[in-house]
């Protein structure tokens, strides 16, 4: 059945790689951001799980707000059009922006957040994300924080969809080809 973990053809990362890589990462950003009340920009939809993880391990005064845009439809491939389907409600001007992403794949979302957020003028701006699928970039986005650089394959689980499936599981994994063609 669509979505559940018997359709899933191998782990890529576990629930414990996944928590221990969390936890690095967090207290990583409450070392370089300490005083700097920083501002965690999460993407939704897919990176709600990785940040709500996430913020729970940032040792340091912070606050948190959302903006979702989508590329991908609900498809596999990225349509190379951004839309902004929410915007933020906290400014972001003279801010510590930390934009937290599940996955940088293409790259051409976060080069348009990137674009979008560095206009309204925010006092630092840097990227976390939990998955660096690199073999895709078509455009150089810098990340500041990488969970985990992955191969060229469809991963969902752990806030990644197919079909908008998947968010649900604790782990990273590949779906059966069958799943998805
Ligand atoms: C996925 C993913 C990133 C983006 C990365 O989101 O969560 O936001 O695509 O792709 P790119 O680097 O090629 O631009 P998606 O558009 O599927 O929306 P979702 O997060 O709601 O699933
Ligand atoms: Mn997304
Ligand atoms: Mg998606």
């Amino acid at each position: 059945e669509l979505g559940t973990s018997e359709t899933i053809e191998r782990i890529l990362i576990n629930e414990n790689q996944l928590q221990a890589k969390v936890a690095e990462l967090a207290n990583q950003i409450s070392i370089d951001y300490e005083g700097k009340n920083p501002l965690f920009v999460g993407i939704l939809k897919g990176a709600f799980v990785f940040l709500s993880d996430l913020i729970r391990h940032v040792k340091i005064p912070a606050h948190v707000d959302f903006m979702q845009v989508s590329s991908y439809g609900s498809g596999t491939e990225s349509s190379g059009i951004v839309k902004i389907l929410k915007d933020l409600d906290i400014s972001v001007e003279d801010r510590h922006v930390i934009i937290v992403e599940d996955i940088v794949d293409t790259g051409v979302t976060m080069q348009h957040l990137l674009e979008l957020l560095s206009a309204r003028k925010p006092a630092s701006l840097a990227v976390c994300t939990l998955l660096d699928k690199k073999e895709r970039r078509i455009v150089d986005v810098h990340l500041n924080y990488v969970g985990f650089e992955i191969p060229n394959a469809f991963v969902v689980g752990y806030g990644l969809d197919y079909a908008e499936f998947y968010r649900n599981l604790p782990f990273i994994g590949i779906p059966y080809k069958e799943v998805y063609e």
